[in-house]
């Protein structure tokens, strides 16, 4: 989720380069750089913190007259938010910027750099030195390049520099957005997205995965699998928002469609053949506790209850969840022997890290989930798992809830093979769910259509109910406070074989239930439940694989196999059923009334 600019010109190259870093800024960032190359001599700036302290150091910097450069902000994935992880990152002559996840860092490392001293903990540093390495067997910098780009495994948008060849910018994509602009001056520009090259080039192509190349003025040469390619231009628009939402209506919506790209980043270096490898808990013996403990609030609340299906059933480890601000006040015993898990997107929610801090000093061992490197929850906890949503602009969570979820299963999985409770071949079924998962958070457009054309008959009436079972009820809860808080209506989640035990009082044609109905967990049981309500008149959405005869509005989902694809599915769902509820009744989906982005009060 890091930002990347480029620019080959004229211009003083200080100003384009954090002028576009500035409209990139949405995308998240905890530190920042740039590296220019003129007239031979590269000048490098980085900065931790907010995009304001790299103006700072660059004050007193020019960089008129023709000449190169490459900007980035970053999203810590590997290795701390300091200023040596901050990229540019460089070599001997070189220097790199990289959005993306190297997978195979370790291993070229170990391969073609064994006696490089590396300054930075990142995966992005290899490639300069890899870059450099086949310099010296290379007839140019692009077959050099060439080399190196064929030598990466993983996600990235790369645009490398290099004194050996002081005018031309290389760059290589793949799964992550890189597009390159042009006017008719002769500049060419690079970007994260549209935004930087607003007002700037007339035109731009959008890369498609495995291309890469380089540009010099007026040149740019494109290549995928070393046969060239052609460039396909399309006018710009000139609407900055419009391009920062990548053309979707609110950033919640864009945040559900990229679901897909962020969990594939989750799961990036985290599962070799069939094991999952969770670097980060190097240090933690996940053999020597008895039970777990989660503690969070909201959406990550409801992600630590669905995953204490998880922990108990692939982990089987006893695990309880607890609100964080019902927590700190219950005088609870706290037990050495129990893991004490925080999850948190921002990591810095008030009574969460309070919880996390009372855990602490009752000798528990601590581990944070979270999409924040360097927040307070993360510098508190003894180990951290990043979630890698990237920033989340919407006030309500989506993507930051989807990679919670991708964390914690990955978690429980890792648990339970150290554990031994897992045996190879439920291990083997788990690891083919989980990656199929990117392609279940595809967001269909037909459903999409569906639930817009839908959204109009749920505008009113007394209420909502979501209802489902086992893992699915967290899932119902999550939906419910997704449609609360954009669409202001009440909504409650509710699990489907309790309805019966008081809330049914409430049913009639007013009031709507949607029904979360998997074909792969306790079909059979929700189906009387559901039934219940129909014999009481309410109002019914159904979602589920099942044609379901009773359903007043129905979304058939895919016949998965496995459950968490039912979840996940479903979870798309209900997102877009809030979207576009909210966007009827001509609310601020993005930033709805009363609530803010980060709770960092009691
Ligand atoms: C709901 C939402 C909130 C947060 C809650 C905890 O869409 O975003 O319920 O989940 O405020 O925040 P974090 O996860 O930052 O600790």
């Amino acid at each position: 989720m890091c930002g990347i600019v480029g620019y080959i010109g004229e211009k003083e190259k200080r100003d384009f380069l954090l002028g576009g870093l500035k409209e990139l800024e949405y995308r998240g960032y905890d530190s920042a750089g740039i590296a220019v190359l003129k007239e031979g001599e590269i000048s490098s700036f980085k900065a931790t913190g907010k995009l304001s302290n790299l103006v700072s150091k660059t004050e007193d910097f020019s960089s008129e007259g023709f000449g190169i450069g490459i900007g980035h902000t970053r999203w810590a994935t590997h290795g701390k938010p300091t200023e040596a992880n901050a990229h540019p990152h460089w070599g001997q002559f070189s220097y790199v910027i990289h959005n993306g996840i190297i997978e195979n860092y370790k291993e070229i490392k170990e391969q073609f750099l064994p006696h490089i001293p590396f300054l930075s903990q990142t995966d992005t540093e290899v490639i300069v030195h890899l870059f450099e390495y086949f310099v010296n067997e290379s007839t140019s910098g692009f077959e050099a390049f060439e080399k190196t780009v064929a030598h990466l495994h993983g996600a990235y948008a790369i645009l490398l520099i290099t004194q050996k060849e002081p005018d031309v910018i290389f760059f290589a994509k793949n799964a992550v957005p890189l597009i390159l602009g042009r006017n008719n001056t002769g500049e060419i520009f690079f970007g994260s997205s549209d935004a930087p090259l607003i007002g700037f080039a007339k035109e731009v192509s959008y890369l498609e995965d495995g291309q890469y190349g380089f540009a010099k003025a007026n040149v740019v040469s494109l290549f995928e699998n070393k046969i060239a390619q052609n460039l396909h231009y399309k006018p710009l628009t000139h609407d900055k928002l419009f391009a920062q939402k990548d053309g979707y209506r609110y950033f919640m919506e864009k945040e559900i469609y990229e679901q897909s790209s962020v969990v594939t980043e989750t799961l990036m270096g985290r599962i070799k053949g069939n094991e999952v490898v969770l670097d980060e808990l190097a240090g933690m013996d996940v053999t020597g506790f008895n039970a777990i403990k989660i503690c969070a609030c909201g959406t990550s609340y409801h992600a630590g209850l669905a995953a204490s299906y998880l922990f108990e059933r692939l982990s089987k480890v006893r695990c309880s969840v607890e609100i964080a601000s019902e927590f700190r006040y219950k005088e609870p015993l706290l037990d050495p022997k129990t893991l004490f898990i925080v999850i948190s997107q921002s990591g810095e929610t008030a009574d969460t890290l309070e919880a996390l801090k009372m855990a602490q000093k009752s000798g528990m061992p601590t581990l944070a989930i979270c999409n924040v490197d360097n927040s307070s929850i993360v510098r508190t906890a003894d180990a951290t798992l990043l979630t890698r949503a990237g920033i989340e602009k919407g006030v309500a969570s989506t993507k930051a809830f989807a990679t919670q979820m991708m964390t914690l299963w990955l978690l429980s999985l890792y648990v339970g093979h150290h554990r031994n409770a897992i045996g190879t071949e439920k291990m083997n079924e788990e690891m083919k769910a989980l990656l199929h998962i990117p392609l279940v958070l595809k967001v269909d457009e037909a459903i999409h259509e569906k639930l817009h054309r839908l959204s109009k008959r749920y505008l009113h009436g007394h209420g909502f109910f979501f209802i489902g079972r086992d893992i699915f009820f967290p899932l119902a809860l999550e939906g419910a406070l997704k449609l609360k808080e954009i669409s202001y209506l009440h909504a409650e989640g509710y699990p489907a074989g309790e309805m019966k035990h008081g809330p049914i009082a409430l049913a009639d044609s007013e009031l709507f239930t949607i029904a979360l109905m998997p074909r792969t967990l306790l079909y059979d049981k929700i189906k009387s439940n559901v039934q219940e309500l129909s014999a009481r008149d309410s109002t019914l959405l159904v979602i589920s694989p099942e044609p379901f005869e009773l359903s007043d509005d129905f979304i058939q989902t895919h016949a998965h196999t496995h459950p968490m694809a039912e979840f996940f599915e479903m979870m798309v769902i209900t997102q877009l059923l809030a979207l576009e509820i909210s966007i009827r009744l001509g609310n601020d989906v993005d930033m709805p009334r009363n609530l803010a982005k980060s709770v960092t009060v009691e």
